[in-house]
């Protein structure tokens, strides 16, 4: 069955990007002039989810003031005659339907999925993280498909250098798996040391599970620093039936740090037509004068 449902985690702390994050979520930073929240509901869209899952926190209020339809500030900004605005603010919070349910407090990935359990429901769904962005919606197609396809879950891999692997969940491809996939995954470990990682695979923040793996989540304990990992969850789920891997091929942008944010920002304007040109001259003059 193919996942319609998508749950997008944003209840966060964002300590990376503090101080801005102590009063305006990182969910809705803005890339250009668009919140990276709405980048990844976009690509879920693209992806062929009809319904969005927003985990939030309660004193992260804006993210639910931002998807909720607002038809005084459409009907003002369409008398203003900027139509194509007031048909893109129209579509924010209607063109699917969106769901937002709340962690009481930041207690791991593993927790804010789980939180999603009574909306996504009994079917496969997809994960993505908001502090992550694609440059297409092809490799959650992908993932999409292949669960349709094969009936397990599916989780996006990139390969990093050796000395990276420590801050990322990595993967244990079976022995027959392709050097470029589709890979089985045998186990999955939490930011292992460099001599322990068993590979240089890395989870990125792009999943489509399956719905036992709420089961997996109701099991977890959470960890020295209080939080449930959802690697955790994948690495039980792996041990009975091995999940698959798919690289992605497109582009990604971490924007959970201020550095990742900002080359995102200039990245993703010099590939927007309406500012590419303005903006590339710019900047080409400020670097070399
Ligand atoms: P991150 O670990 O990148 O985000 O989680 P963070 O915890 O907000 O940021 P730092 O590390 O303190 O700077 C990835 C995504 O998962 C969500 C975050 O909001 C982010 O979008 N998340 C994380 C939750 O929803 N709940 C959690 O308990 C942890």
């Amino acid at each position: 069955m193919r996942a319609t449902t998508a749950v997008i985690p944003a209840a966060g702390l964002g300590t990376r990007f503090y101080p801005v994050t102590k009063a305006v979520p990182k969910e809705l930073l803005p890339i250009v002039d668009v919140p990276a929240i709405q980048l990844v509901i976009d690509e879920a869209i693209a992806a062929g989810c009809d319904h969005i899952v927003v985990v939030s926190h309660p004193s992260k209020g804006p993210i639910e003031r931002y998807l909720t339809p607002d038809a005084t500030v459409v009907a003002k900004v369409r008398d203003s005659g900027r139509t194509e605005m007031a048909d893109r603010l129209a579509c924010i919070g209607t063109e699917v339907r969106v769901t937002v349910v709340h962690q009481d407090a930041p207690r791991g990935l593993g927790h804010a999925v789980g939180c999603a359990r009574a909306a996504v429901g009994g079917n496969p769904f997809a994960v993505l993280l908001p502090d992550e962005l694609m440059g297409d919606a092809n490799l959650l197609v992908a993932l999409v498909d292949s669960v349709d396809a094969t009936g397990v879950g599916a989780v996006g891999l990139m390969r990093v250098p050796a000395d990276e692997v420590s801050a990322y969940g990595v993967v244990t491809p079976s022995a027959a798996s392709p050097h470029e996939g589709p890979f089985q995954i045998v186990d999955v470990v939490e930011k292992p040391r460099r001599e322990d990682a068993p590979s240089n695979l890395i989870i990125i923040g792009r999943y489509v599970l399956t719905p036992d793996v709420f089961e997996e989540i109701d099991r977890l304990s959470p960890q020295a620093n209080g939080e449930m990992q959802l690697t955790d969850a994948l690495r039980s789920q792996s041990a009975t039936s091995p999940l698959t891997g798919l690289l992605n091929r497109s582009k990604r942008w971490d924007t959970g740090t201020p550095m990742g944010w900002l080359i995102a920002v200039v990245d993703i304007a010099l590939e927007r037509p309406d500012v590419a040109n303005a903006f590339g001259a710019w900047l080409r003059q400020r670097v070399d004068p």
